[in-house]
């Protein structure tokens, strides 16, 4: 019989799929196999060991202990005590390309499982799995996790935590024995969600060393799972998190499983976010457009939603160059504060006596989108809905869960929930010129039972569900995806959504750590970045325009500040800025995004340079004092080695706070080849900390 195996292979990485003794062997993943490998099995065959199995064993991505698997299996389930344990055989192998579809049953557990994996020529690998239930009896589901192996050299591992306001911060620590799980218990991805979960080398840096990351395609609860085994053994997995009986499939019934979405890269932390962003902007659904300079008024209005202020905001906003207006929360049925309103979608007429329709033609006579926000999931027992419906939220048995920020959570399974968000939500859509909404989710889901049964599995497909409706029947419609900022931010979602609400957390500062992180994964025309306030309403620091500007200048930019009261060179600067936004998002929306590796750990240097290498606008940022008075260079790489580049300073919305009597002479402009950006560098400027200037590079 001829071997089954299957390489799926591009220019920087390779995926090896192979069929030993029934089993379906990840044999390799990492970097580009070529030439003969029939016998890479036998290659890698282990030693016999002491006090260890008479033959090796090959428990393959199912790791089963029928196969003499020791760790965390990939399927945990059962039919009330029996099928506990399984042993899965191929029983069809369907390579074509770069895909492989691989049918695996155990007849006796009778269960079939459809494995897809497909490789796609940015090298991101999507793997799927179809779990059905071929007996005649009830199938309770445990889990489901995809797995991939590890190399020994992997040897790190890199994820996220964070909370509201403060989103993505990674945590690296060493690998050791045993199973590293972070999980996502809220219902939503959530803020301490881990957007990716990545082994490095040791010496992996945003440049260079290996990465082996995966990313969960699921906006309910997930996990993450690192585990080494005292064999040596080591593999990375993902899956959705299910609670207790959440999933019991009937007899014919199937389980599909969210993806998990993995990147191998020689090329460091970039590699990984460049393949993560191109795969991401080859999808149909991609939002292609320019992404339009936005004004969302939460910050400059909160709850005092008033047509007089609110024109005058529209007046400076044309004026600036917006091109798309948000009315944020507030604007609904008895929404004066945030205790009350959410799940009556109408217009409150104590507000809006002549409706929406009016701010709305304002707005579009300015040649202005207009969009309005939605919290379709929510409920605040203060409300009409809740009155009518409370058996409509997610809850067990005769309990109501623990309020947090005085709202329940619709059970959207329950046909009528659903209808009565999409039809109330769909009619303001129907109603008025509306382009864009911006759907917020702004609590957890605890307690959270769909008629008897654990729910959140349910209500995560149903708000996709929705999503989709929504855009079915509105067509050019785009969402934005906010969860109290940044909760809401996962590979699930984004193929329902045109952008993500980064963080609420404006402060500069403290975006730029949110943003590179959050860029880890999604391509920053999809991140939602906006000017601040003067002094943050978050954290009350004061920042210069010039930073604020700098910051939000890499992503779908914005502001969101009270824009009346910028004084006039403020508001100077925000136009210039708004021009060069407008002249540079394609660039900045496509190019490769590059976070150089700066010695000094009181700055960043980050920017996108142009695939083709002709240009890249680059971002120096000074987060901290200085401790040496002159910063290290600038070095830029991924330019052209031969070409001469005409590098210099520019200042969309002014010039930054120095701490210099004369700054370096390149500011001016200067024509160096790109192998003397790359390996010799440019003088850094002495900036004041929380300052930041931008750097063109252009290829001449
Ligand atoms: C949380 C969001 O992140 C904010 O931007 C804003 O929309 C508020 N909710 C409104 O309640």
């Amino acid at each position: 019989m001829t071997k089954q195996s299957a390489l799926l292979r591009t220019e920087g990485s390779s995926l090896l799929l192979e069929v030993v003794d029934g089993a379906l062997v990840v044999a390799h993943w990492g970097a580009p196999l070529a030439g003969d490998i029939t016998d890479i099995a036998l290659a890698r065959r282990v030693s016999i060991a002491n006090s260890s199995w008479d033959q090796p064993q090959n428990p393959g991505i199912m790791r089963e202990s029928a196969r003499g698997f020791l760790g965390r299996p990939a399927l945990s389930g059962h039919r009330s005590g029996r099928a506990w344990s399984t042993k899965f055989e191929v029983t069809d192998f369907h390579h074509v390309d770069n895909q492989c579809t691989v049918t695996l049953r155990d007849f006796h557990a009778e269960l079939e499982i459809i494995a897809t994996f497909t490789l796609d020529s940015f090298g991101v690998l999507t793997q799927g799995a179809r779990i059905k239930n071929i007996g005649d009896s009830d199938y309770f589901l445990n889990e489901y996790i995809h797995w991939l192996p590890l190399p020994q050299e992997a040897t790190q591992s890199l994820d996220f935590t964070g909370r509201w306001s403060n989103e993505r911060n990674p945590q690296r620590r060493d690998i050791a024995t045993g199973t590293w799980v972070r999980e996502s218990r809220e219902g939503r991805s959530g803020h301490n969600f881990s957007i990716a979960d990545i082994a490095l080398e040791n010496r992996t840096t945003f440049n260079s060393g290996s990465a082996w990351a995966t990313s969960i395609a699921w906006s309910g609860n997930s996990h993450y799972l690192l585990e080494r085994g005292f064999d040596g053994g080591q593999s990375i997995g993902a899956g959705e998190l299910l609670l207790p009986g959440e999933v019991v499939l009937g007899p014919g019934e199937t389980y599909f499983s969210p993806a998990m979405v993995s990147v191998y890269s020689s090329e460091g932390l970039d590699g990984v976010s460049a393949a993560y962003h191109s795969h991401i902007r080859a999808r149909t659904m991609h939002p292609r457009s320019p992404r339009p300079l936005t004004l969302n008024m939460w910050e400059a209005l909160y709850f005092n939603h008033d047509e007089v202020a609110i024109r005058e905001l529209v007046d400076v906003a044309a004026d600036i160059g917006i091109e798309r207006v948000v009315l944020d929360d507030g604007w609904f049925h008895s929404r004066r504060n945030d205790r009350a309103g959410l799940g009556d979608w109408v217009i409150d007429p104590a507000v809006w006596p002549q409706g929406l329709q009016p701010v709305i033609n304002y707005v579009k006579t300015k040649g202005i989108e207009f969009g309005l926000w939605f919290e379709g999931e929510m409920v605040n027992p203060d409300s009409d809905l809740y009155r009518a419906h409370p058996e409509w939220i997610l809850h067990e048995g005769d309990r109501v869960p623990p309020l947090w920020r005085h709202q329940l959570v619709l059970d959207l399974a329950h046909e009528d929930a659903y209808n009565h968000v999409l039809e109330q939500t769909s009619a303001i859509l129907a109603n008025h010129d509306i382009s864009y909404i911006k759907w917020d989710h702004n609590r957890v889901l605890v307690d959270a039972g769909h008629v008897g049964r654990a729910g959140v599995h349910t209500q995560t497909a149903a708000i996709y569900r929705l999503f989709a409706e929504l855009k079915r029947r509105h067509p050019g419609l785009e969402i934005e995806s906010c969860a109290s900022g940044g909760g809401r931010i996962d590979l699930g979602v984004i193929d329902f959504v045109d952008r993500f609400w980064t963080s609420d957390n404006n402060d500069a500062l403290e975006r730029q750590r949110i943003q590179r992180w959050t860029a880890q994964v999604i391509p920053p025309e999809m991140l939602g970045t906006h000017i601040g306030p003067t002094h943050g309403h978050q954290t009350g620091r004061t920042l210069e325009l010039s930073m604020r500007a700098a910051t939000a200048l890499f992503g779908h930019a914005g502001i969101e500040w009270n824009i009346t009261e910028a004084t006039p060179e403020e508001r100077a600067h925000l136009k210039t800025w708004a021009i060069y936004y407008k002249n540079n998002r394609a660039h900045l929306h496509s190019g490769r995004m590059v976070r150089v590796d700066y010695p000094d750990e009181n700055g960043y240097l980050h920017g996108v340079t142009a695939h083709d290498k002709s240009r890249a606008i680059f971002a120096y940022v000074q987060l901290t004092p200085t401790v040496g008075i002159h910063p290290a260079e600038l070095k830029f790489p991924g330019l052209d080695a031969k070409a001469t580049y005409l590098v210099k300073a520019v200042y969309p919305a002014g010039k930054p706070r120095f701490m210099l009597i004369s700054p370096p002479a390149w500011m001016e402009g200067v024509k160096i080849s790109g192998s003397a950006l790359t390996h010799s560098g440019i003088a850094a400027p002495i900036l004041a900390p929380a300052n930041a200037i931008i750097i063109e590079i252009t290829k001449i």
